[in-house]
């Protein structure tokens, strides 16, 4: 079965173009290794007016009309190749952006900073008519569709309806892959017509959720397979508790729904070559996480001190994140013999919050409002402890890398956390973090509060977690390989 196989791989982001969160890390990792263990993968993603101008796409395809209800609209698709190592290795996947000035240009991907777009469910809709389109005009049919998330979720809709149309797409598969199944692509039922979603699929069992659209759900019925990112997280969408709201859907997929753990991105994220830092380190020599740490707390205005436990976080600011538990808490967790450093962009009131936060805390806190990739790799080297307390979490990507740059991460036993981290557990023998159960300020604390009288009282302990935190791989050729095996079980 060492057959070649022909994907589109849709995304609403991608790393090195878009990026507001992990969605972005997976679609560039995982297009990168289906190429480098030989598949033929190609890209589709929107040109957001915010793609940096260093990347010289070319227009391919200068109009490419859409059907939208009665109307039509135009697109360009221009191309271009990402560049990647994958084991030392040069990697090209080739990558089309549609481009569309009204839908793209935006200030925000999703949002204007404070609302959401009240039309996302047709410029994604519209986004996910042009995947198929495009492959028409390309002449390039793929063995199988893969779609990301809601954005994408009426790709394999669409390639039924082709399917039962013409001959085109008979043999293509479809894969979803939901990475944050909290975002569902709901919007009012008027939606309908212009993506072409008749009545008799406008039902409870397919689009209908109490009387609005919602794309992921009718998407998830229509994908061949469905998956998400982690085991945990795929256990968790089958019940009331963890679903938001579509558990049935989920158990009603039975085998045709599973969970793939994402992989760490090694050549991106390695604190021996990190070019982000001052300088590199490794779990055999750990001057320069120390180097880390002085650069950080001297970035964050904060005390220069070397026996201090600095705890890092970065996060998108969102509920999802566990900031409704985590604010209240932090006072207590301030008043310890710590640091904490935040970089975060999101939601206002988390903003504000840790904005008066700072006034009360200034040299305990540092925080950042904002998105900076080069801080982003300083916190996780910099720090040695990393704060996740998602209230969910479908993977997590942040505390693999807190892992592998030996920055003991401390999260909620939840989705893709509960399946990285392992808890320091009585005998000392296997742990390479710190896990708490309940979403509640009490047990936040608590775990913050272990962690850092581990640091202090049993400093060998502590680095001999480092020592099992650095070694721990969870590799993307491991995650790819079983997403081929989900992609042949699409083929017709
Ligand atoms: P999610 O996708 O839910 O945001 P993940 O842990 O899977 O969570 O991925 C988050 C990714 O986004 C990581 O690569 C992290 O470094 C990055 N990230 C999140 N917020 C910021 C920020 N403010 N600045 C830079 N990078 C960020
Ligand atoms: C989502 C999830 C996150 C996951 C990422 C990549 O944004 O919130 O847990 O790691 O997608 O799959």
């Amino acid at each position: 079965m060492t057959e070649q196989l022909r994907i589109i791989f849709a995304a609403s982001e991608v790393e090195g173009f878009s990026k507001s969160g992990g969605l972005a890390d997976a679609a560039r990792a995982l297009p990168l290794h289906l190429k480098w263990l030989g598949h033929d993968v190609r890209i589709v993603t929107p040109f957001y007016r915010s793609i940096p101008e260093n990347h010289k796409t070319k227009t391919v395809i200068p109009s490419l009309g859409i059907p939208l209800g009665s109307e039509e609209s135009w697109c360009a698709i221009r191309y271009q190749e990402m560049e990647g190592t994958v084991e030392g290795k040069t990697i090209r996947v080739p990558v089309y952006f549609v481009e569309h000035e009204h839908y793209f240009f935006r200030r925000g991907y999703y949002d204007d900073g404070l609302h959401e777009y009240p039309d996302n469910a047709t410029r994604f809709g519209f986004f996910s008519k042009v995947v198929l389109q495009l492959s028409r005009t390309l002449e390039w049919t793929p063995d199988v569709f893969h779609s990301n998330d809601w954005h994408t979720a009426l790709v394999p809709f669409y390639l039924r309806e082709a399917q039962q149309e013409t001959a085109d797409f008979k043999k293509c598969g479809s894969v979803l892959t939901i990475h944050n199944a909290g975002y569902q692509g709901n919007a009012p039922g008027t939606f309908r017509n212009s993506l072409g979603i008749s009545p008799e699929n406008f039902v409870e069992e397919l689009f209908e959720d109490h009387g609005q659209l919602n794309l992921l759900k009718g998407g998830i019925h229509f994908a061949d397979q469905v998956n998400t990112v982690s085991p945990g997280y795929a256990e968790e969408l089958k019940t009331p508790l963890g679903s938001h709201g579509l558990h049935e859907v989920y158990r009603r997929k039975g085998q045709d729904f599973s969970g793939i753990l994402n992989g760490c991105d090694y050549d991106n994220w390695n604190p021996e070559s990190d070019s982000h830092l001052p300088a590199r380190f490794s779990a055999a020599d750990l001057t320069g996480k120390k180097q880390c740490k002085k650069e950080l707390q001297k970035i964050f205005d904060l005390p220069e001190l070397p026996e201090v436990p600095v705890i890092g976080m970065v996060s998108r600011l969102t509920r999802q994140k566990g900031f409704v538990y985590l604010l209240p808490a932090l006072p207590q967790i301030l008043r310890l013999k710590v640091q904490l450093v935040v970089l975060g962009s999101g939601e206002l009131w988390i903003a504000n919050s840790f904005d008066q936060l700072k006034q009360e805390f200034s040299n305990k806190l540092g925080w950042q409002n904002g998105y900076d990739n080069n801080l982003a790799h300083l916190i996780e080297a910099g720090s040695d402890l990393f704060l996740m307390p998602s209230l969910y979490e479908p993977c997590g990507l942040s505390q693999m890398y807190s892992l592998c740059y030996g920055t003991l991460p401390i999260v909620r036993s939840v989705g893709g956390l509960k399946d990285t981290v392992i808890q320091n557990g009585e005998n000392q023998e296997e742990g390479n973090g710190f896990i708490f159960d309940e979403p509640d300020s009490d047990a936040v604390s608590d775990a913050v509060g272990l962690a850092v009288s581990i640091f202090y009282n049993h400093p060998q302990n502590f680095r001999k977690m480092i020592d099992r935190a650095m070694k721990q791989r969870f590799t993307w050729k491991t995650a790819t390989e079983k997403y081929v095996t989900l992609y042949r079980k699409t083929l017709k």
